[in-house]
């Protein structure tokens, strides 16, 4: 430890001296002090930094790099004024170059499929992963942005792990409609949060809250009160504060992405869980024609997915909790299922009540990398092998990324191996 005031024990405020190890899944690395682990901010993997410790906790500590005594050939200036230690806790990243940004999220996936997945790093090293970027670059890509409000009803974004709002005038990574619509030069007395959501060809929906998360007390102060998106040259409409993917070019990404994995046949049946407005829903009763069958199970009727859907015979709808859904046993025979569901994951039951219909296939799209793995461990439990898995860059410049896992039975490879033998034989 270098400098460093004496709290009598307390760390917090003081600088440590610290060798910066590998990255760790939110948005830190991994740092040692007195044998303890250090989360460290703002720093990258290799350098050597002196950290400002921001909290203590038993058995760990979080710092913010404040300077860097040898430097990554990672790092970069930030294209964010706010990013920094102490600034916007939005970004975790920007200090770091896209492309190495990636790496990290690589590394990170790779971690929580063994550490929570129960893989071995040969596994994952035949799951040859890469982060895919997505069009647009790093900046510029967010089609939603909420804002918190200060107490004066200034908007802006929460200091890390911290209630206060640190005002901006704009966010450098949402789309440039956002950042020219005129609402962080304004003041939003009385209400909690403002969102903005910017669709190409169509006018900027702004909707304020009283409450944080919350759709009670949420008005549309200007534009649509529904709003409307192409993607894969089908329309959309659904309430503004519906779900759907931040990233600009992420619905045509991942629904193209879900085919190539799945090669969906004609006549096949399909189950969408989490499926929103339908996006898959669609894109899959594509695939299988007139004959097959696509169930999408959503509880948020915000979305809209029976008028969205209303035009393929072949695609239903059930209303509900998936996890009530799958366990009063109502869908029935099928051959693919998409699950794409909230950041908590999908959770043992549901992975069992999706084993237990034996589907030739599953394709699950994962926003955390650590919730994902959990779920990787009860389908392998179950006799699921995770054949593919594919990573998206869907959030640059922080340190989140979607991951798409295609499963299929054990013992369906085991049939594959098992006929290759057999011809190799024959021959
Ligand atoms: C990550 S989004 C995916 C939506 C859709 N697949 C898409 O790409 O547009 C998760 C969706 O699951 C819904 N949801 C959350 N928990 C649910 C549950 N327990 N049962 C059913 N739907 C749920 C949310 O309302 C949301 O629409």
């Amino acid at each position: 430890m270098s400098g460093g005031s004496d709290h009598g024990g307390d760390l917090v405020g003081s600088v440590l001296e610290l060798e910066v190890g590998e990255v760790a899944h939110g948005g830190h690395c991994i740092a040692r002090h007195d044998g303890q682990v250090v989360f460290v901010r703002h720093a990258v993997p290799g350098e050597r930094v002196r950290a400002q410790v921001t909290e203590q906790r038993r058995g760990y500590l979080r710092a913010d790099a404040v300077e860097i005594l040898r430097v990554s050939p990672d790092r970069v200036t930030p294209p964010c004024p706010y990013a920094g230690p102490g600034r916007c806790g939005g970004c975790d990243f920007q200090h770091v170059d896209p492309a190495a940004i990636r790496r990290l999220k690589a590394t990170v996936v790779a971690e929580s499929l063994i550490r929570l997945g129960g893989l071995s790093a040969e596994e994952v090293a035949a799951l040859n992963l890469v982060v895919e970027e997505l069009p647009g670059g790093a900046v510029q890509w967010r089609e939603r942005v909420q804002y918190a409000v200060d107490p004066a009803g200034r908007v802006g974004f929460r200091r890390y792990r911290s209630h206060e709002v640190i005002p901006i005038d704009r966010c450098r990574i949402a789309v440039p409609e956002i950042q020219q619509a005129d609402v962080t030069s304004r003041r939003w007395p009385g209400v909690s949060t403002v969102e903005v959501i910017a669709v190409p060809g169509e006018p900027v929906t702004v909707l304020t809250r009283q409450r944080r998360h919350s759709s009670r007390g949420m008005k549309v102060v200007r534009g649509a009160r529904r709003v409307r998106r192409s993607v894969l040259g089908r329309e959309w409409t659904m309430a503004p504060d519906a779900f759907w993917q931040a990233h600009r070019a992420a619905a045509e990404r991942y629904a193209t992405a879900l085919l190539e994995l799945l090669k969906p046949r004609i006549g096949e049946r399909v189950w969408d869980l989490y499926g929103g407005a339908g996006l898959f829903t669609a894109t899959l009763a594509d695939a299988i024609g007139p004959t097959g069958a696509v169930t999408l199970v959503e509880v948020d009727p915000r979305t809209e997915a029976e008028r969205n859907l209303a035009d393929l015979p072949q695609a239903r709808v059930v209303r509900g909790r998936v996890e009530r859904v799958l366990a009063a046993g109502e869908l029935g025979p099928v051959d693919l299922v998409v699950l794409d569901p909230p950041r908590a994951g999908a959770g043992a039951d549901v992975v069992a009540a999706i084993s237990a219909a034996a589907p030739r296939a599953v394709a699950y799209l994962a926003c955390d990398p650590a919730a994902l793995a959990r779920d990787v461990k009860e389908f392998r439990q179950r006799g699921w092998r995770l054949a593919t898995l594919r990573a998206f860059d869907a959030f640059p410049m922080t340190h989140h990324v979607e991951c798409l896992a295609l499963f299929e039975p054990r013992d369906s490879a085991e049939r594959h191996h098992g006929a290759d033998r057999a011809s190799i034989r024959d021959d």
